[in-house]
């Protein structure tokens, strides 16, 4: 009997229709559009904006895509991993939510929390359940709505960060399509350079901890750039080494959006063209969880049968990894 693989069968994305230019920024700290686009690459991003909604309210539209596209009943779904450092709640999982809104009624899950690798983390988990053969459908969403806890007086980090939500549904290929290999890393120790400091068992909130801001993510940018640089550029090289394959052999690089030069070390260290690279930062910034899939989502039409692609991240944690993956139907 041939080996069960797990294939990406459908995306689907969603990103809020309010954009946040850096002009719009210019106008509340102390930046300016030319720095913010020299540094990062980003012009603008995408905002909920409206009272009482939440990431959930992301996934939901992303999925439903998904659904659409394949003619699915949500109780057809067996499982629904979300990838988010931003849940509804703290609990009850955003993925229970998200499934009592789509109607799944038959599908288990839970959220998965490594920040801008979330999706890459959830892919891979989600992978193995159909490995296994023991789920026939499984969604990996990965959504963020950044912008409820981004700090805009801090000029350092609110000009990355946007709102956004993409979706795969990972089935079985029985022709050994799909997600072939991945190398998956995390270094705790790299908490210090990017967390938020209450609002977790530590140091739950109080007035205190409101009024020193510390409910925003916390981040040491030259730190984090430094380590992510490194960190996806050798994992990246690594996987196509261990797979015994070049630059060449590569249809699509897709890197977490964070910042373009990061994007760019990559690229480089993988000796691909940049007409390979999924660049999508310009217009939603870094949608943490949600970068992955909405690249796969804006370029889903150019992707064909058999295209060899590398996902790529780095973030938070610090946790960062690599897949390669083998695409299994003609996108258009
Ligand atoms: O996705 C999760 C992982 N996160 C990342 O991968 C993010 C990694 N880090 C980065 O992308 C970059 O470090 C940032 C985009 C956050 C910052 O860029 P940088 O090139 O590392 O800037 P910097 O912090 O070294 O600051 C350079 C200068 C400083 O001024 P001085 O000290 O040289 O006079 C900053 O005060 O730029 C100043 N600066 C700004 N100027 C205008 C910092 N932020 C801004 C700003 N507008 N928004």
């Amino acid at each position: 009997m041939s080996k069960i693989t797990a294939a990406i069968t459908a995306v689907g994305g969603y990103v809020p229709e309010t954009k946040l230019t850096n002009f719009d920024l210019e106008k509340m700290v102390d930046t300016n559009d030319e720095w913010i686009r020299s540094r990062t690459g980003i012009s603008e991003r995408r905002i909920l904006k409206e009272p009482g909604k939440g990431s959930s309210d992301m996934a939901v539209p992303a999925i439903e895509e998904i659904l659409r596209k394949k003619n699915l009943d949500p109780k057809e779904i067996d499982c629904i991993i979300c990838a988010t450092v931003t849940p509804d709640m703290v609990f009850p999982a955003t993925a229970n939510i998200i499934a009592d809104k789509i109607g799944a009624t038959n599908a288990w899950g839970y959220d998965l929390s490594a920040a801008c690798s979330g999706f890459l983390f959830a892919l891979s988990s989600g992978a193995m359940y159909i490995e296994s053969g023991r789920f026939k459908k499984v969604i990996v969403v990965g959504v963020d709505k950044m912008s409820a806890i981004v700090d805009y007086t801090d000029r350092t980090t609110c000009i990355i960060f946007g709102d956004g939500a993409g979706a795969v549904l990972l089935e079985a290929s029985e022709d050994g399509l799909g997600i072939q290999d991945s190398i998956l890393k995390s270094d705790g120790s790299g908490r210090h350079y990017l967390h938020m400091k209450a609002g977790g068992s530590v140091k739950p909130a109080t007035a205190e901890t409101v009024a020193a801001r510390e409910h925003f993510a916390y981040q040491e940018g030259q730190a984090v750039f430094k380590f992510a640089v490194k960190g996806m550029a050798d994992v990246s090289a690594e996987l196509l080494e261990r797979n015994n394959l070049t630059g060449e052999d590569i249809a699509w690089l897709v890197p977490h959006q964070a910042n373009l030069r990061i994007i760019d070390a990559t690229a480089n260290r993988m000796g691909l063209d940049k007409e390979k690279v999924m660049i999508n930062i310009q217009k939603y910034g870094n949608t943490t969880a949600a970068t992955l899939p909405l690249c796969l989502w804006d370029w889903e039409n150019k992707l064909k049968k058999g295209d060899k692609i590398v996902l790529a991240a780095f973030g938070g944690g610090f946790t960062w990894g690599a897949t390669l993956l083998t695409w299994a139907y003609e996108g258009k």
